[in-house]
């Protein structure tokens, strides 16, 4: 298991309580997050989606990341208790000067994102972290490739865990030659793919 070292003592504290309950949450485990959060350092994002906010556990370490590349990200979920709760996590942590929360569905924000993308009054992403509703990742990744210049990167989680439904996403992005994918076996699998 990684260290928590990366971050201030509030923060370590604010992590360890909520890896208590990361089961009723579903939480990527903290190998994930940890990688996630160097990939990020690594790749020098600056604009990062994430699908799936929760109460926040894997955005606090997305964002911690982009407070080093200077960047900032955009975390959406659809269950307004679980955005509240992961507002207050984000002050605790002093992360919430660098997200934006959405709150709804994302194949309806996703659309939004995309024509205020296209018209030029939002950045593209560079970086998207897919873990909400297993079934619609192939829809996500329809709404999001178009709006991905060459170089970004999509992180996928349970992409092992819920390989089932998630085939008809990974089908696509293994016969899609403008993506190099990588499957990694952390807990539940993480499917990362790069655009050519
Ligand atoms: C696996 S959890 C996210 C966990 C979080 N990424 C973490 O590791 O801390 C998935 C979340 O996505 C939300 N969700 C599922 N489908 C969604 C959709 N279509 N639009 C917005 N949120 C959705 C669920 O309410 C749930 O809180």
């Amino acid at each position: 298991m990684q260290t928590l070292n990366e971050f201030d003592q509030k923060t370590q504290e604010t992590l360890l309580e909520l890896e208590k309950t990361r089961k009723e949450f579903w939480n990527i485990d903290r190998n994930t997050a940890n990688f996630l959060n160097m990939l990020i350092k690594i790749h020098d994002s600056k604009n990062v989606l994430e699908i799936g906010t929760s109460n926040g556990y894997s955005a606090i370490w997305l964002a911690d990341a982009l407070k080093h590349t200077g960047g900032k990200l955009t975390t959406i979920e659809f269950w307004d208790k679980r955005q509240s709760v992961a507002k207050e996590n984000f002050k605790i942590c002093k992360v919430d000067d660098v997200i934006e929360t959405a709150l709804g569905s994302a194949l309806v924000i996703l659309d939004e994102m995309g024509s205020e993308i296209k018209q030029g009054i939002r950045e593209p992403f560079d970086f998207v972290f897919i873990d909400a509703n297993k079934p619609e990742y192939i829809e996500y990744f329809h709404k999001i490739d178009p709006l991905l210049k060459s170089g970004a990167i999509i992180a996928a989680d349970n992409t092992i865990s819920h390989a089932k439904k998630v085939e008809p996403y990974l089908n696509a992005l293994n016969e899609n030659p403008n993506y190099q994918n990588q499957m990694i076996n952390f807990e539940a699998g993480l499917f990362v793919s790069y655009k050519l």
